[in-house]
C-alpha cells in the first residue's frame, strides 16, 4: 500500500534537517570578539599574529605546502594564475561544468578559458578529452573537485607532464577529500579552496592558496598582498626592488584568520560524519532506480560537500522538475546544479552579446575566441541528469538517513500517480501557467 505523495495531498513524509553548518568553537568566537573590541581588524599580510597562525595550520594540513591566506576563493584562483605568470593570450584548460568563480578568475587575468568535457556521472573533468583542446598556447589546465569528489589527478598530470603544463586544483568544494590517502590540493602546481560559510571549510568569507613552488608562493603574494609582504625574513632579496602597492588587494582580516585553526582542527571529524552518513544512505537507496548515488574507485574518497546523484529520465518517465518537486514535497530539497554549460553563457558570447560589456570581453573578441557551436556530450547529460543534495550531516545519523532514504522510496512506489499529475498539467496549460505564476510569486516573496 502506497502512502499518497505530499504533492497530491498527502502526509510529507518529513526528514531530519542537517546541522547548523558552520559552527565555531567558543574560543575562536571569542578571539575573533576580542580583535573587533581591540579594533585591530587589519593584518596586511603576516604582520598580525591571527594571520601567521592561520597560515601555519593550512600549511601543516597540507602536508607542508606554502599557504597564502586570502580573502576568497575567487581571489586564491587569480592570486595563483597571477603567481605562475599567466596573461593575455595564455589558454587555460578548465572544465564547463562548475561554479563561475573557477572561470572568472582566468578571464580576470586576461587569459582565455578552453573548455574540455566532463564526466557524465561525477561531472568531474573528462581527462580523455583534454588532449583535444590543447593548442599552441595552451599554458595550464585547471581541475575542479566537483561536490567534494577528486577529479582523476593521476590521468590529468600525466596529460600535463606530457604537453608541459602547469596544473591548477580548484578545491574550493573538496577541503579533506583523499586520494590514496593525501588531501587535494596536493596534487597541482597550485591550488585554491574558497572558505565561504558554505564550504567544507567554512568560515565567514576567506580563501587560500597552497603551492609548494616558492617562487609561485611570492609571486603570488607581489601580486594582491600589501608591499608583496616584502618584510618577511623569507622573502626573496632579489624581488626587494620591485615590490610596491600596485596590488589587487586580496588580503584578509585578522578577524576572520582568527578562525581558521579551530575550523581546520575539526573539518576530518566532520568529514568523517559526512562519508558515514553517504555510508549508511547508499545501501537503503541501492534499490532505487530513479536516482543513483556514484560508485567511487578505491583510494578515492570524497569529502561530500554536496552529495551528487544522477537522475534516471529514460526510467522515469517524468521531467526531473517534477521528481524534484515531489521529492521536495516530502521534505527533501534536492535540485541541479549549473542549469547550462559554461560555454553558452551569453557573457562569453561576445558575438551575438547584446548586454552591459566588460573588459575582458574585448580580449576574447580580440583573441577570436569562439564559443559558439561547442558540444561537450559528457557536460550535456550531467547537466540533464544531475540531482544535488546540499550535505551537512556532518555527524552520523541513521535516523536522518533513513528519512531521506524514505522520500526517495515513496517517490518512486508513486511514479505511475507523479506521471498522471505531470500529464493533466501539461493537458491544462492556462492551469499550469497559473500555478506556476503562483510558486513564483510565493518564493520571491520568501526570498525578500
Ligand atoms: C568550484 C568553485 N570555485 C570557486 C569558487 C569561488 O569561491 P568564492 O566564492 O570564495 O570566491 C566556488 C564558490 O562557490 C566554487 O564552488
Amino acid at each position: 500500500m502506497h502512502r499518497s505523495l505530499a504533492l497530491l495531498g498527502g502526509t510529507p513524509t518529513g526528514i531530519l534537517p542537517a546541522p547548523q553548518h558552520p559552527t565555531f568553537t567558543p574560543d575562536a568566537i571569542q578571539s575573533a570578539a576580542a580583535l573587533l573590541e581591540r579594533g585591530e581588524t587589519v593584518g596586511l599580510g603576516r604582520t598580525h599574529s591571527s594571520i601567521v597562525n592561520a597560515e601555519e595550520a593550512l600549511s601543516r594540513y597540507h602536508g607542508g605546502r606554502h599557504a597564502l591566506a586570502l580573502g576568497s576563493g575567487t581571489a586564491a584562483i587569480q592570486a595563483g594564475l597571477m603567481g605562475l605568470g599567466f596573461g593575455p593570450g595564455d589558454e587555460i584548460i578548465c572544465p564547463p561544468y562548475t561554479w563561475g568563480g573557477t572561470v572568472s578568475p582566468i578571464l580576470a587575468c586576461g587569459c582565455i578559458p578552453a573548455f574540455s568535457d566532463i564526466d557524465p556521472i561525477t561531472g568531474n573533468m573528462d581527462p580523455a578529452s583534454i588532449e583535444a583542446v590543447i593548442t599552441p598556447r595552451t599554458k595550464a589546465i585547471m581541475v575542479v573537485h566537483l561536490y567534494g569528489q577528486p577529479a582523476d589527478m593521476v590521468a590529468i598530470n600525466a596529460i600535463a607532464a606530457k604537453h608541459k603544463l602547469k596544473v591548477i586544483e580548484d578545491a574550493s568544494q573538496a577541503h579533506g577529500a583523499r586520494i590514496n590517502g593525501t588531501v587535494v590540493g596536493n596534487f597541482s602546481d597550485v591550488s585554491a579552496f574558497s572558505c565561504m560559510g558554505w564550504k567544507l571549510l567554512g568560515l565567514a568569507e576567506a580563501g587560500y592558496l597552497t603551492t609548494s613552488d616558492e617562487d609561485v608562493f611570492w609571486r603570488a603574494a607581489m601580486t594582491c598582498q600589501h608591499y608583496g609582504r616584502a618584510g618577511e625574513p623569507d622573502f626573496p632579496k632579489h624581488y626587494e626592488q620591485y615590490v610596491d602597492s600596485l596590488v589587487v588587494t586580496f588580503r584578509l582580516s585578522p578577524v576572520i584568520a582568527t578562525l581558521f585553526p579551530s575550523q581546520l582542527e575539526k573539518l576530518d571529524r566532520e568529514i568523517a560524519g559526512r562519508r558515514a552518513n553517504v555510508d549508511i544512505l547508499r545501501p537503503m537507496i541501492a534499490d532505487c532506480k530513479l536516482a543513483t548515488l556514484p560508485d567511487y574507485a578505491p583510494g578515492i574518497e570524497p569529502s561530500f560537500h554536496i552529495v551528487n546523484l544522477n537522475f534516471n529520465i529514460e526510467e522515469a518517465g517524468i521531467s526531473r522538475e517534477t521528481y524534484c518537486k515531489a521529492l521536495a514535497a516530502e521534505g527533501l530539497e534536492i535540485g541541479p546544479y549549473v542549469p547550462t554549460p559554461i560555454y553558452k553563457w551569453k557573457r562569453l558570447l561576445w558575438q551575438d552579446y547584446d548586454g552591459p560589456e566588460i573588459w575582458w570581453q574585448r580580449i576574447l573578441r580580440d583573441y577570436g575566441a569562439d564559443y559558439r557551436g561547442i558540444e561537450r556530450p559528457g557536460t550535456e547529460v550531467k547537466i540533464a541528469r544531475d540531482l544535488l543534495i546540499g550535505w551537512n550531516y556532518t555527524v552520523a545519523n541513521t535516523v536522518a538517513m533513513e528519512r531521506i532514504a524514505a522520500c526517495f522510496h515513496k517517490v518512486e512506489a508513486n511514479i505511475d500517480a507523479l506521471r498522471d499529475w505531470e500529464r493533466g498539467i501539461e493537458a491544462d496549460a492556462t492551469i499550469a501557467a497559473v500555478k506556476a505564476a503562483r510558486r513564483a510569486v510565493a518564493l520571491h516573496k520568501e526570498h525578500q
